[in-house]
């Protein structure tokens, strides 16, 4: 029998592509999203892509937890990969209730219905967001963790109920993944970063002054203490963050308990760094004018990679030109994102 994994916010940049290499290696896929923050365009995009349907989606918010006791009530359900939630660093600032609510009553909601249906493998997204201002990189599990908004709290609150459920219920298996800078598309294009509005991020910022839709990159500051003076940051491709979640449901039952982990590449790019290779990926210059620095911004977060090398020998395996080539494809072919 194939195992059953149930995605909550499937739908979403890094749900749809972990759905695509979950479907891609046998695995059955439920999706469970509430659609605040996708198309659910993209749920055929993954059936397309993978060339095998979902085994069901639905349009569910994690925080209702009768609607979510049937879905789990409808499949065997046999691990989740709990993405859903808000991830907008400045709109958390803004809007704290309704992150707190999302990301970690959401996760309150989800566990409590995983337990009552027996389900006890989770793997969590988490971030390096934890990390705050970092005194020094590359940051292992053991750096210290100091949030510095509300969307980052919430993820390290998060990880502090999945590890005191964890201490209290000897069956729990629960892997919290902390991912850096997710970027790039499926080497098809049928797959993406689809944000809405102005995009918050640079990449999906760079590719859209690529296909013309914005004027010029702002970059955010050339005083850091880096090499060329631009943000530093660990740039990981989305496919490389969907093999880490299918590669982590394979090791859930390595061993009981609570696990946190890195997912990044080790190797860290400047802002300046990253223009000039989507400009080549591109064969389009990418204009930029250096502006003031963005609030809350810090000037290098790289990861140490190693611990998740060790603990599944596993590695991530594109770079930075296929990063971009691939976000590149995607906006080409799809110049206004999924049709809504
Ligand atoms: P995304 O917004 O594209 O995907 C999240 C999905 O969750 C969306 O489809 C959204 O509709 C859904 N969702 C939100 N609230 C929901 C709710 N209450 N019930 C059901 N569905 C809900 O974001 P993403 O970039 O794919 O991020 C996925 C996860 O990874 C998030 O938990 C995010 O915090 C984490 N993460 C992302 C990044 C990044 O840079 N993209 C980095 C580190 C961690
Ligand atoms: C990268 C670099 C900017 C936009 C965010 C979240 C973090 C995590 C990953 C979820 C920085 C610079 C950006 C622009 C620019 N997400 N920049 N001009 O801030 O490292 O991390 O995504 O967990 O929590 O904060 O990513 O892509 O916004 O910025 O110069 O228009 O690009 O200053 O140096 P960030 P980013």
């Amino acid at each position: 029998m194939p195992e059953t994994v149930l995605v909550t916010g499937g739908a979403g940049f890094i749900g749809s592509h972990t759905c695509v290499e979950l479907l891609a290696h046998g695995y059955e896929v439920v999706v469970v999203d509430n659609h605040v923050n996708s198309a659910p365009h993209a749920l055929d995009r993954i059936a397309k892509t993978a060339g095998r349907p979902l085994a069901a989606s639905y349009q569910v918010d994690v925080r209702d937890r009768q609607a979510l006791s049937r879905v789990f009530a409808a499949h065997r359900v046999d691990a989740v990969i709990h993405f859903a939630a808000h991830k907008a660093v400045g709109e958390s600032v803004a809007l704290p209730v309704e992150y707190y609510d999302t990301n970690v009553a959401g996760t309150c909601a989800l566990l409590a219905v995983m337990h009552e249906h027996g389900v006890h493998r989770l793997v969590f997204s988490s971030s390096c967001s934890v990390y705050g201002d970092a005194d020094s990189v590359p940051l292992t599990e053991h750096s210290p963790v100091a949030p510095t908004n509300p969307y980052a709290h919430t993820k390290l609150m998060c990880e502090r109920v999945l590890e005191d459920v964890c201490a209290h219920l000897a069956e729990m298996k629960v892997l919290a993944l902390r991912y850096f800078n997710p970027v790039g598309a499926h080497p098809s294009g049928l797959l993406g970063e689809d944000p809405q509005g102005v995009p918050n991020n640079l990449m999906p910022y760079v590719a859209q002054v690529a296909v013309g839709r914005r004027e010029r990159l702002s970059v955010f500051g050339d005083d850091y203490a880096t090499a060329d003076g631009t943000g530093v940051r660990d740039y990981i491709h989305v496919m490389d963050v969907a093999e880490g979640h299918r590669v982590a449901v394979e090791h859930l039952d390595d061993r009981a308990g609570f696990q946190v982990f890195n997912l990044g590449t080790g190797t860290g790019t400047s802002v300046l760094q990253l223009v000039a290779a989507f400009g080549e990926a591109s064969g389009r210059p990418i204009p930029y004018q250096v502006v003031d620095r963005r609030p809350g911004d810090v000037a290098a977060l790289v990861a140490d990679a190693g611990a998740v090398a060790a603990a599944w020998n596993w590695t991530t395996t594109r770079d930075l030109t296929a990063m971009c080539r691939d976000a590149w494809r995607f906006q080409q072919l799809n110049p206004h994102g999924y049709a809504r």
